[in-house]
Protein backbone atom coordinates (compact mmCIF):
# COMPACT_ATOMS: atom_id res chain seq x y z
CA UNK A 1 0.00 0.00 0.00
CA UNK A 2 1.20 3.34 -1.13
CA UNK A 3 0.67 6.19 2.18
CA UNK A 4 2.01 9.76 0.61
CA UNK A 5 0.55 11.42 3.95
CA UNK A 6 0.35 14.98 2.84
CA UNK A 7 -1.58 17.78 4.96
CA UNK A 8 -4.86 17.35 3.31
CA UNK A 9 -5.26 13.84 4.20
CA UNK A 10 -3.91 13.99 7.69
CA UNK A 11 -6.66 16.93 7.87
CA UNK A 12 -9.10 14.46 6.12
CA UNK A 13 -8.41 11.53 8.34
CA UNK A 14 -8.49 13.16 11.35
CA UNK A 15 -11.60 14.41 10.32
CA UNK A 16 -12.95 10.89 9.99
CA UNK A 17 -11.66 9.71 12.90
CA UNK A 18 -13.54 12.76 14.88
CA UNK A 19 -17.07 12.15 13.61
CA UNK A 20 -16.89 8.85 14.74
CA UNK A 21 -15.85 9.64 18.08
CA UNK A 22 -19.05 10.39 19.01
CA UNK A 23 -20.32 7.14 17.98
CA UNK A 24 -18.71 5.06 20.68
CA UNK A 25 -17.88 4.78 24.07
CA UNK A 26 -14.37 3.96 23.50
CA UNK A 27 -11.29 4.05 21.46
CA UNK A 28 -9.01 0.83 20.82
CA UNK A 29 -6.20 2.90 19.88
CA UNK A 30 -3.80 -0.81 17.81
CA UNK A 31 0.12 -0.23 17.69
CA UNK A 32 2.79 -2.99 16.80
CA UNK A 33 3.77 -4.18 19.65
CA UNK A 34 7.49 -3.85 18.10
CA UNK A 35 7.20 -0.12 17.91
CA UNK A 36 4.51 0.77 20.52
CA UNK A 37 5.62 4.47 20.17
CA UNK A 38 7.05 4.78 16.65
CA UNK A 39 4.01 3.02 15.63
CA UNK A 40 1.40 5.16 17.21
CA UNK A 41 -0.13 8.69 15.93
CA UNK A 42 1.75 11.57 16.76
CA UNK A 43 -2.03 13.66 17.72
CA UNK A 44 -3.57 10.63 19.10
CA UNK A 45 -3.81 12.18 22.32
CA UNK A 46 -5.78 15.57 20.63
CA UNK A 47 -7.46 13.64 18.59
CA UNK A 48 -8.92 10.89 21.13
CA UNK A 49 -9.64 13.90 23.27
CA UNK A 50 -11.16 13.05 26.79
CA UNK A 51 -12.62 9.74 24.86
CA UNK A 52 -12.19 6.67 26.86
CA UNK A 53 -9.17 4.55 25.14
CA UNK A 54 -7.09 1.29 25.39
CA UNK A 55 -4.05 0.99 23.44
CA UNK A 56 -3.76 -2.52 21.78
CA UNK A 57 -0.13 -3.56 21.27
CA UNK A 58 -0.67 -6.09 18.13
CA UNK A 59 1.67 -8.66 16.83
CA UNK A 60 2.35 -9.61 20.28
CA UNK A 61 3.91 -12.85 18.62
CA UNK A 62 6.77 -10.98 16.94
CA UNK A 63 7.71 -8.92 19.74
CA UNK A 64 10.26 -9.40 22.37
CA UNK A 65 8.08 -10.66 25.27
CA UNK A 66 10.08 -8.78 27.97
CA UNK A 67 9.66 -5.54 26.25
CA UNK A 68 5.89 -5.85 25.68
CA UNK A 69 5.54 -6.48 29.46
CA UNK A 70 7.42 -2.97 30.30
CA UNK A 71 5.59 -1.18 27.37
CA UNK A 72 2.25 -2.16 28.96
CA UNK A 73 3.76 -1.06 32.41
CA UNK A 74 5.06 1.77 31.28
CA UNK A 75 0.82 2.78 29.43
CA UNK A 76 -0.12 1.99 32.72
CA UNK A 77 2.11 4.86 34.03
CA UNK A 78 0.86 7.57 31.96
CA UNK A 79 -2.63 6.64 32.58
CA UNK A 80 -3.46 4.39 30.08
CA UNK A 81 -4.72 0.72 29.95
CA UNK A 82 -2.69 -1.44 28.14
CA UNK A 83 -3.10 -5.23 26.24
CA UNK A 84 -1.30 -6.84 24.07
CA UNK A 85 -2.93 -9.41 21.13
CA UNK A 86 -1.97 -11.28 18.39
CA UNK A 87 -4.77 -10.56 15.99
CA UNK A 88 -3.95 -13.04 13.21
CA UNK A 89 -3.99 -15.76 15.62
CA UNK A 90 -7.24 -14.69 18.00
CA UNK A 91 -4.95 -14.21 21.22
CA UNK A 92 -5.42 -11.79 23.55
CA UNK A 93 -9.33 -10.79 22.47
CA UNK A 94 -10.67 -11.67 25.49
CA UNK A 95 -8.45 -9.58 28.21
CA UNK A 96 -8.85 -6.85 25.63
CA UNK A 97 -12.32 -7.16 26.25
CA UNK A 98 -12.16 -7.41 30.23
CA UNK A 99 -9.75 -4.45 29.72
CA UNK A 100 -12.53 -2.53 28.16
CA UNK A 101 -15.46 -3.12 30.68
CA UNK A 102 -12.77 -2.18 33.32
CA UNK A 103 -12.46 0.95 31.85
CA UNK A 104 -15.77 1.92 31.41
CA UNK A 105 -17.69 0.31 34.44
CA UNK A 106 -18.26 3.62 35.79
CA UNK A 107 -19.72 4.68 33.07
CA UNK A 108 -21.97 1.64 32.64
CA UNK A 109 -22.36 1.96 36.45
CA UNK A 110 -23.92 5.19 35.96
CA UNK A 111 -26.54 4.66 33.11
CA UNK A 112 -27.37 1.41 35.04
CA UNK A 113 -27.96 4.18 38.56
CA UNK A 114 -30.12 6.16 36.01
CA UNK A 115 -32.96 3.44 35.08
CA UNK A 116 -30.89 2.86 31.64
CA UNK A 117 -31.28 -0.34 29.30
CA UNK A 118 -27.95 -1.87 29.54
CA UNK A 119 -26.27 -2.46 26.43
CA UNK A 120 -23.36 -3.15 24.51
CA UNK A 121 -20.24 -1.31 24.61
CA UNK A 122 -19.29 0.81 21.23
CA UNK A 123 -15.70 0.79 20.21
CA UNK A 124 -13.99 2.00 17.00
CA UNK A 125 -10.19 0.60 16.51
CA UNK A 126 -8.01 3.25 15.32
CA UNK A 127 -4.62 3.35 13.99
CA UNK A 128 -1.78 4.10 11.55
CA UNK A 129 -1.64 1.87 8.49
CA UNK A 130 0.00 -1.99 8.59
CA UNK A 131 -0.85 -2.28 12.48
CA UNK A 132 -3.40 -4.79 11.56
CA UNK A 133 -6.93 -3.10 12.49
CA UNK A 134 -8.65 -5.50 9.44
CA UNK A 135 -6.87 -8.24 11.00
CA UNK A 136 -8.26 -7.55 14.42
CA UNK A 137 -12.01 -6.37 12.59
CA UNK A 138 -11.79 -9.61 10.52
CA UNK A 139 -10.84 -11.80 13.91
CA UNK A 140 -13.82 -10.58 15.90
CA UNK A 141 -16.33 -10.54 13.18
CA UNK A 142 -15.05 -14.35 11.95
CA UNK A 143 -16.01 -15.17 15.63
CA UNK A 144 -19.33 -12.93 15.67
CA UNK A 145 -20.91 -13.12 12.46
CA UNK A 146 -24.01 -11.85 13.91
CA UNK A 147 -23.81 -8.10 12.26
CA UNK A 148 -26.12 -5.61 13.88
CA UNK A 149 -28.15 -3.28 11.35
CA UNK A 150 -27.45 0.21 11.05
CA UNK A 151 -27.53 2.97 13.71
CA UNK A 152 -30.32 4.96 14.56
CA UNK A 153 -29.05 8.86 14.08
CA UNK A 154 -26.23 8.27 11.70
CA UNK A 155 -26.42 9.83 8.92
CA UNK A 156 -23.62 7.54 7.33
CA UNK A 157 -24.95 3.75 7.05
CA UNK A 158 -22.10 2.44 9.49
CA UNK A 159 -22.26 -1.56 10.49
CA UNK A 160 -21.48 -2.83 13.86
CA UNK A 161 -19.80 -6.01 14.50
CA UNK A 162 -21.32 -7.42 17.92
CA UNK A 163 -19.60 -9.44 19.96
CA UNK A 164 -20.40 -12.06 21.91
CA UNK A 165 -18.60 -9.82 24.83
CA UNK A 166 -21.26 -7.15 24.86
CA UNK A 167 -19.19 -5.47 22.55
CA UNK A 168 -19.71 -3.70 18.93
CA UNK A 169 -17.45 -2.70 16.75
CA UNK A 170 -17.52 -0.31 14.02
CA UNK A 171 -16.73 -1.85 10.76
CA UNK A 172 -14.19 0.43 9.50
CA UNK A 173 -11.19 1.65 11.78
CA UNK A 174 -10.01 4.86 11.63
CA UNK A 175 -7.00 5.16 10.02
CA UNK A 176 -4.21 7.97 11.22
CA UNK A 177 -0.74 8.91 9.58
CA UNK A 178 2.43 7.55 11.00
CA UNK A 179 5.17 10.22 11.83
CA UNK A 180 7.95 10.66 9.94
CA UNK A 181 10.02 13.65 11.19
CA UNK A 182 12.74 11.48 13.37
CA UNK A 183 14.70 9.53 10.98
CA UNK A 184 15.01 7.04 13.19
CA UNK A 185 10.93 6.59 14.06
CA UNK A 186 11.27 6.17 9.72
CA UNK A 187 14.35 3.31 10.14
CA UNK A 188 11.81 1.11 12.50
CA UNK A 189 8.79 1.72 10.34
CA UNK A 190 10.70 0.82 7.20
CA UNK A 191 12.38 -2.31 9.04
CA UNK A 192 8.79 -3.59 10.50
CA UNK A 193 7.28 -3.23 7.47
CA UNK A 194 4.67 -0.21 8.56
CA UNK A 195 5.51 1.74 6.22
CA UNK A 196 6.25 1.36 1.90
CA UNK A 197 9.69 0.57 1.17
CA UNK A 198 10.59 3.13 -1.65
CA UNK A 199 10.27 6.18 1.40
CA UNK A 200 13.38 5.32 2.10
CA UNK A 201 17.02 4.40 1.30
CA UNK A 202 16.93 0.53 2.46
CA UNK A 203 20.71 0.23 2.57
CA UNK A 204 20.22 3.05 5.98
CA UNK A 205 17.76 0.96 7.10
CA UNK A 206 19.14 -2.37 6.80
CA UNK A 207 22.26 -0.36 8.71
CA UNK A 208 19.88 0.83 11.30
CA UNK A 209 18.80 -2.80 12.03
CA UNK A 210 22.08 -4.44 11.84
CA UNK A 211 23.25 -1.30 14.69
CA UNK A 212 20.06 -1.91 16.54
CA UNK A 213 20.43 -5.53 16.86
CA UNK A 214 24.65 -5.44 18.22
CA UNK A 215 23.26 -2.74 20.72
CA UNK A 216 20.16 -4.76 21.85
CA UNK A 217 20.39 -8.32 20.64
CA UNK A 218 24.28 -8.94 20.30
CA UNK A 219 23.71 -12.97 20.69
CA UNK A 220 21.22 -13.25 18.02
CA UNK A 221 22.70 -10.92 15.42
CA UNK A 222 25.92 -13.42 16.18
CA UNK A 223 23.94 -16.70 15.40
CA UNK A 224 22.59 -15.29 12.21
CA UNK A 225 25.17 -13.42 10.84
CA UNK A 226 28.30 -14.32 12.66
CA UNK A 227 29.09 -10.83 14.51
CA UNK A 228 28.46 -9.82 17.78
CA UNK A 229 30.32 -6.43 17.28
CA UNK A 230 29.86 -5.22 13.91
CA UNK A 231 33.37 -3.42 12.28
CA UNK A 232 33.22 -0.37 11.53
CA UNK A 233 33.81 -0.93 7.67
CA UNK A 234 30.26 -2.01 6.58
CA UNK A 235 30.81 -3.10 2.78
CA UNK A 236 32.53 -5.68 4.85
CA UNK A 237 30.24 -6.98 6.77
CA UNK A 238 27.57 -6.71 3.86
CA UNK A 239 30.52 -8.82 2.37
CA UNK A 240 30.42 -11.19 5.24
CA UNK A 241 26.26 -11.35 5.24
CA UNK A 242 26.40 -12.35 1.20
CA UNK A 243 28.66 -14.93 1.63
CA UNK A 244 27.22 -16.67 4.74
CA UNK A 245 23.74 -16.38 3.20
CA UNK A 246 25.17 -17.58 -0.35
CA UNK A 247 24.25 -14.85 -2.11
CA UNK A 248 27.67 -13.19 -3.70
CA UNK A 249 27.94 -12.61 -7.18
CA UNK A 250 29.78 -14.74 -8.92
CA UNK A 251 32.94 -13.00 -8.96
CA UNK A 252 32.26 -12.77 -5.27
CA UNK A 253 31.10 -9.37 -5.18
CA UNK A 254 28.73 -8.15 -2.74
CA UNK A 255 25.19 -7.61 -4.27
CA UNK A 256 24.39 -4.51 -1.45
CA UNK A 257 21.06 -4.61 -2.93
CA UNK A 258 20.39 -8.28 -2.09
CA UNK A 259 22.38 -7.88 0.97
CA UNK A 260 19.61 -5.38 2.17
CA UNK A 261 17.31 -6.64 1.13
CA UNK A 262 17.84 -10.29 3.36
CA UNK A 263 18.89 -8.55 5.98
CA UNK A 264 15.33 -6.58 6.31
CA UNK A 265 13.62 -9.81 5.22
CA UNK A 266 15.15 -11.32 7.73
CA UNK A 267 14.00 -8.94 10.54
CA UNK A 268 10.54 -8.99 9.01
CA UNK A 269 9.79 -12.85 9.15
CA UNK A 270 11.18 -13.03 12.42
CA UNK A 271 14.65 -14.71 11.60
CA UNK A 272 15.89 -12.91 14.95
CA UNK A 273 13.46 -13.69 16.91
CA UNK A 274 11.14 -11.57 18.62
CA UNK A 275 12.08 -8.96 18.46
CA UNK A 276 11.22 -5.00 19.86
CA UNK A 277 12.74 -1.55 18.28
CA UNK A 278 10.65 0.67 21.02
CA UNK A 279 12.62 1.19 24.25
CA UNK A 280 9.80 2.91 27.04
CA UNK A 281 11.71 5.95 27.44
CA UNK A 282 12.17 5.42 31.50
CA UNK A 283 14.91 2.22 30.17
CA UNK A 284 15.89 4.13 27.30
P1 LIG B 1 -4.17 -2.48 8.71
O1 LIG B 1 -5.59 -2.84 8.51
O2 LIG B 1 -3.91 -1.79 10.01
O3 LIG B 1 -3.57 -1.72 7.57
O4 LIG B 1 -3.31 -3.84 8.81
P2 LIG B 1 -3.68 -5.32 8.30
O5 LIG B 1 -4.77 -5.89 9.12
O6 LIG B 1 -3.83 -5.28 6.83
O7 LIG B 1 -2.34 -6.10 8.70
C1 LIG B 1 -1.07 -5.76 8.15
C2 LIG B 1 -0.20 -7.00 8.14
O8 LIG B 1 0.05 -7.42 9.50
C3 LIG B 1 -0.82 -8.22 7.47
O9 LIG B 1 0.24 -8.95 6.88
C4 LIG B 1 -1.37 -9.03 8.62
O10 LIG B 1 -1.50 -10.39 8.34
C5 LIG B 1 -0.30 -8.79 9.66
N1 LIG B 1 -0.80 -8.96 11.05
C6 LIG B 1 -1.89 -8.41 11.62
N2 LIG B 1 -2.01 -8.78 12.90
C7 LIG B 1 -0.96 -9.59 13.17
C8 LIG B 1 -0.51 -10.29 14.35
O11 LIG B 1 -1.09 -10.22 15.43
N3 LIG B 1 0.63 -11.02 14.21
C9 LIG B 1 1.33 -11.09 13.05
N4 LIG B 1 2.44 -11.82 13.03
N5 LIG B 1 0.94 -10.44 11.94
C10 LIG B 1 -0.18 -9.71 11.99
P3 LIG B 1 0.56 -8.87 5.35
O12 LIG B 1 1.92 -9.44 5.17
O13 LIG B 1 0.31 -7.50 4.82
O14 LIG B 1 -0.49 -9.76 4.72
P4 LIG B 1 -0.68 -11.33 4.94
O15 LIG B 1 0.64 -11.89 5.36
O16 LIG B 1 -1.73 -11.50 5.99
O17 LIG B 1 -1.11 -11.75 3.61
Amino acid sequence: MTIQWFPGHMAKARRQVTEKLKLVDIIFELVDARLPLSSRNPMIDEIVNQKPRLVILNKEDMADPVMTKEWIRYFKEQGIEAVSVNSQAGNGLDKMVKAAEGILKEKFDRMRARGIKPRAMRAMIVGIPNVGKSTLINRIAKKNIAKTGNMPGVTKAQQWIKTAQHLELLDTPGILWPKFEDPETGYKLALTGAIKDAILNLQDVAIYGLRYLEERYPARLEERYGFAVLPEDMAYVFHQIGERRGSLASGGEVDYDKVTDIMIRDVRSGQFGRLTFDIPPEKA
